[in-house]
């Protein structure tokens, strides 16, 4: 049989594509997810991906492998892509023309009823601008939001204000918007196996619960009777409670990353959010590969004021996130209230200690033991026993018991973990922090704990009882503990954070997808929930600027962010 020329090398040609698409196939293994970042958007008006892909072909090969490789192209609030490359693209894309930066897609994290009246922003306040309030939209980066939390129930508000260009992704989990959370989108561009954990939902619905905590903390309404079992009970509600909430979910079990903060950011900022809140960070780097610098420039350039997270790692110096000028960074303080949990022994001492301890006894004694006396130190486990250490202890001499253990290492879990009901932990620095622990727990000073462990080894019958927390004045402000410090080098001549706002143990709207303490094996489920971190700060700051925007509408951030920082109290 004759073959014609043409149809030899018509199979020659597809050999050789079979060819390049195998080498293709190996080298993408090696891509690794960038942003090329491009700046404004051009004078001219919009961009598209097919200006983007043009730009990448070049670099890449071939138009088919530009279209391949983009995982994303920005284009309504700013100019730029995101792209799996080999290292040396991208290198070759940061010389480009009209290209600002290339830096690789990395993670970041979040920053994990009484306040308003402590700020002194009463419910009643009659200095209030209700009509331009109902007009505010919020915009949050999260974890997405729990549309059943009372705090977003939309009786008497009217459709979305008509500058409005936001939308709502209609999917799985997500009962959809209503006329209080006017957006909610989600964005997962970096979508590979096993970068969702099991219980991430691919909608805009918030697993997580912090999502729902900030945009409460916000603007939620007003709900009365709101505490968490109990504990802080009062009235809930945001600092512009008639205002709008657009959550954009950024934030997934592994994180939040580049790709997808710039993407909401870009979003966010042309849907026309007046307020952002950003509750995230990571590490400090050049403004120009950090995805909430960037973000954040394009929307002060669209007159919308960006809040965000100062960090938790103080107290420790220079340790101060999203430092950029033109961010509003927010450090936490905590409030004139602090729980704190009760405890007492057999013999009749009392002791309390910091602590959200939703558990009410429902015995009058339990009895009670101590890592050191729970444990075997002849060789067969291992660990630190007076610190109940998890392999240290045996679990017969637990279970059932209240037991004692020195140094802050969250015990509670090991504790429950091997079948006992309750720890007192004393603490070798006193700390400002109420935790939610999974078994009924406080943190007791060393002191005290001295005392503890004194009682057990007198009495082969030690009992013991942790009282539910209740809430106890305490003398305000205080900067947090945790909360991060400047000094700052990227830009020294800007001190940062730029204000401080509660952020120690605010009771605020959760999920009911999420346990309250985090802890998977923990049923306790609420709509409210006790939560820590300068991520709680933010939301506040960023409704104080929508209070401060109602009035002035026409200010720009920097004036907002001046006559926040300039008329800030200690009371
Ligand atoms: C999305 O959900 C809303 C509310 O449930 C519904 O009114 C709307 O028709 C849905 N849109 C689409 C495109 O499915
Ligand atoms: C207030 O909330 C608690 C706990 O959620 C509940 O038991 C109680 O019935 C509520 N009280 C009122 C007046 O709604
Ligand atoms: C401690 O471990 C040793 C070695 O396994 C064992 O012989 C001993 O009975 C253990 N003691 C207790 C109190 O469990
Ligand atoms: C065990 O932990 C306690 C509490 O943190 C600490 O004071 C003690 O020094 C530790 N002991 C050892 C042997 O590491
Ligand atoms: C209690 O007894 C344990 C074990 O003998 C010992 O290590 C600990 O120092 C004692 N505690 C006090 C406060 O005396």
């Amino acid at each position: 049989m004759e073959i014609s020329h043409g149809l030899l090398l018509l199979l020659f040609n597809l050999s050789l594509l079979l060819l390049a698409e195998l080498v293709n196939g190996s080298t993408d293994t090696q891509r690794k997810p960038y942003i090329v970042y491009m700046g404004d958007l051009p004078k001219t008006g919009a961009v598209t991906a097919a200006d983007h892909h043009s730009l990448l072909s070049a670099v890449v090969g071939s138009d088919r492998m530009a279209r391949d490789s983009t995982i994303h192209s920005y284009g309504r609030s700013f100019n730029g892509f995101a792209a799996r490359l080999l290292p040396h693209e991208a290198k070759i894309l940061s010389e480009k023309e009209g290209v600002v930066s290339v830096f690789p897609n990395t993670m970041r994290k979040l920053h994990t009823t009484r306040s308003w009246d402590f700020l002194g922003m009463r419910e009643k306040m009659k200095k209030r601008n209700p009509k331009a309030e109902i007009n505010m939209v919020i915009g949050l980066l999260d974890t997405g939001i729990w549309m059943d939390c009372p705090s977003f129930k939309d009786k008497g508000y009217g459709p979305p204000p008509t500058k409005w260009k936001g939308k709502c992704s209609n999917s799985s989990g997500f009962t959809g918007c209503n006329n209080k959370v006017i957006g909610a989108k989600y964005y997962d561009l970096d979508h590979q196996p096993g970068m969702l954990g099991k219980d991430d939902i691919l909608s805009p619905v918030d697993t997580d619960g912090h999502g729902t905590h900030t945009a409460s903390t916000a603007a939620g309404i007003v709900v009365k009777n709101a505490s968490l079992f109990g504990v802080g009970k009062g009235t809930a509600r945001g600092g512009v409670p008639l205002a709008r909430i657009a959550m954009y979910k950024v934030c997934w079990y592994t994180g939040c990353s580049d790709m997808n903060l710039l993407a909401g950011f870009d979003d966010a900022i042309a849907d026309g959010v007046d307020v952002l809140s950003v509750s995230i960070g990571g590490t400090v780097g050049p403004f120009f590969e950090d995805p909430i610098a960037i973000g954040a420039f394009h929307a002060m350039r669209r007159g919308v004021l960006v809040s965000s997270s100062a960090g938790n790692d103080g107290p420790l110096e220079a340790t101060v996130q999203n430092v950029a000028p033109w961010i509003l960074t927010v450090g936490a303080t905590g409030l004139d209230r602090e729980f704190r949990s009760q405890v007492k022994l057999g013999n009749g001492m009392k002791a309390s200690g910091v602590s959200v301890n939703t558990f009410s006894p429902r015995k009058k004694m339990y009895p009670l033991t101590s890592g050191t006396l729970a444990s075997n130190s002849s060789g067969a486990y291992w660990g630190n026993v007076s610190a109940c250490d998890w392999a240290s202890l045996i679990p017969e001499e637990v279970k059932g018991k209240i037991v004692y253990c020195m140094g802050n290492r969250g015990q509670d879990f090991n504790i429950r973990d091997l079948g006992g009901i309750g720890t007192i932990m004393s603490l070798d620095e006193p700390t400002d922090i109420g935790f939610t622990f999974v078994i009924p727990s406080t943190f007791v000073t060393s002191e005290e704990g001295r005392k503890i462990d004194k009682y057990i080894n007198s009495t082969k019958k030690a009992q013991a009882v942790i009282y539910k927390s209740k809430a106890f004045k305490i003398a305000a402000p205080f900067v947090s503990s945790f909360s991060s410090r400047g000094p700052q080098d990227l830009s020294p001549n800007i001190l940062k954070p730029d204000i401080v706002a509660p952020g120690l143990d605010i009771l605020a709207g959760y999920s009911k997808l999420a346990p309250i303490s985090g802890d998977p094996e923990d049923r306790r489920f609420a709509n409210f929930n006790i939560l820590t971190g300068t991520s709680m700060s933010c939301p506040h700051v960023a409704a104080a600027a929508a209070y401060v925007k109602s009035f002035h509408p026409k200010w720009s951030p920097a004036a907002i962010k001046s006559a926040l920082m300039t008329t800030g109290e200690t009371s």
